[in-house]
């Protein structure tokens, strides 16, 4: 699984990182900068936990 966040959606809620901080890395300012990262396995469900709760549905998971 890889995972992208859209940078212009992201408004910096930092759900994602709340659930997966390994993953979800934000810049200085709160924005997440995750662009096409190659998930681990044993981390794929919270991975998809953190992209469902992102309130602006910025997250994609190419599977
Ligand atoms: Fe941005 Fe959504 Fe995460 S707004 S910081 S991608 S929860």
């Amino acid at each position: 699984m890889r995972v992208t966040v859209d940078r212009d959606k992201c408004a910096g809620h930092a759900q994602c990182f709340a659930i997966a901080p390994d993953i979800y890395e934000l810049d200085d300012d709160g924005y997440c900068i995750v662009d096409g990262v190659s998930v681990p396995s044993e981390s794929e469900s919270r991975v998809r936990d953190g992209a469902s709760a992102c309130p602006e549905m910025a997250i994609t998971l190419d599977e």
